[in-house]
């Protein structure tokens, strides 16, 4: 099976978390767009999505899929997204793509955060994957020196702006051995808008993409 073969594999599994008459979440990313086109053939059981990102909105609304501001919304029932890294604890790295500040709100709205991947994202412990994290962008510089004390390699994304006008700061040459502690550490430099750690809301559910099919993960 090809990595996107996974990729399919975990998004059409997801459909069974998909629950009818509800508003469902939905990420940012290759494996969230396979998730978004198997929803586009169920799409009339669903009321409507809170969509993690601009480019997931389009992919959305191109299916013909409502996709509401979360302000305007009760509750979201689910967050379907994929990930950078995960743990067996399902303590994720995720904001790859950028959208991780939408994304870490979407999954603390959703009573269910589903995480869907393949097997290359199943790790020991996080930090392979440069961390990023979301900073306002008069803070740059002082937030980069905050995590070189905490010993971090912050680098900044060029050319990225985020859906919410920042910018990112991909850390690399972490292992991190305690991501509760870590994520806490973080939101509390100013002008960090939101990081890449997801273990204060990890995930619920872990459907992980194998050659020899879908491994949940609990
Ligand atoms: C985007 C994300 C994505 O979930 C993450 O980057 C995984 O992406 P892909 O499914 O393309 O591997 O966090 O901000």
């Amino acid at each position: 099976m090809t990595q996107d073969e996974m990729k399919q594999a975990v998004a059409q599994a997801a459909i069974e978390y998909v629950e009818v008459g509800t508003i469902i979440g939905v990420g940012t990313g290759s494996t969230a767009n396979f998730f978004i086109d198997e929803l586009a053939k169920i799409k009339g059981k669903i009321d409507g999505t809170v969509a993690s990102s601009v480019a997931s909105a389009e992919r959305l609304k191109g299916h013909g899929i409502p996709v509401y501001d979360l302000n305007a919304v009760d509750g979201i029932s689910v967050y379907i997204d994929g990930a950078d890294e995960s743990t067996r604890n399902l303590h994720l790295v995720k904001g790859g793509g950028g959208a991780l500040t939408r994304e870490k709100i979407v999954a603390a709205v959703a009573n269910k955060f589903v995480c869907i991947a393949d097997e290359s994202k199943l790790v020991d412990y996080l930090g392979k994957f440069p961390l990023p994290i979301e900073v306002i962008p008069m803070a740059r510089s002082y937030v980069a020196r905050e995590i070189v004390k905490l010993g971090g390699e912050p680098v900044l994304r060029e050319g990225f702006t985020t859906d919410n006008g920042n910018v990112i700061l991909d850390v690399h040459n972490w292992e991190i051995m305690e991501p509760t502690k870590l994520e806490q550490q973080l939101n509390n430099i100013t002008g960090v808008v939101t990081n890449g750690l997801f273990a204060m809301r990890p995930a619920d559910i872990l459907l992980l993409g194998t050659p020899d099919g879908v491994t949940t993960l609990k």
